[in-house]
């Protein structure tokens, strides 16, 4: 791609009078090319068992879910928001210590897991302190992805649908 775009180059600067002409074609070559590299990274996100824990009190929540890219480039989640919170972060889990992370690798062909005990949401400061059987909005954006908007079930506080598929 690159080499044919440097030889259509040189032709139009070794061919002064065919130059504009040239240039345009060089031109409209390269943003099909673009279109084709964009249609090589869709955006095809898709969320399954998203849910929230009730949360304990109005002060946190935490948000899980499995995000699934069937994109063959990798792209990362880099945000949420949520009417729940205006203060809504992506933290990790390191020696059973959370952390805010900036962004979370959604990987190409894979998934992002947000699990307990590993990886989640985290909602700071609720609004309103959800119960058993509510659903929270919220959306998550992505590096390349379109914003995604996803449903959190809230459960009760011991759910765990990981403990559940290891029976
Ligand atoms: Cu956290």
């Amino acid at each position: 791609m690159n080499r044919r775009t440097t030889r259509t180059l040189a032709a139009a600067l070794s061919l002064t009078a065919a130059l504009a002409i040239s240039g345009c074609s060089a031109d409209s070559e390269d943003s099909q090319d673009s279109a084709g590299s964009k249609d090589a990274a869709p955006t095809a996100m898709t969320v399954t068992g998203a849910f929230m824990p009730e949360p304990v009190n109005d002060k946190m929540a935490g948000g899980f879910m499995v995000i699934k890219n069937a994109s063959a480039a990798g792209d990362k989640l880099t945000g949420v928001t949520s009417p729940l919170s205006d203060d809504v972060e992506i933290h990790e889990t390191k020696n059973q210590k959370m952390q805010q992370v900036t962004s979370m690798d959604v990987p190409a062909n894979g998934e992002l897991q947000l699990e307990r005990g590993g990886n989640h949401i985290m909602f700071m400061g609720l609004k309103s302190q959800p119960k058993v059987g509510e659903k929270i909005t919220v959306e998550l954006r992505f590096e390349k992805a379109d914003p995604v908007k996803v449903e959190l079930d809230v459960k009760e506080r011991t759910y765990n649908p990981q403990q559940n598929n290891a029976h």
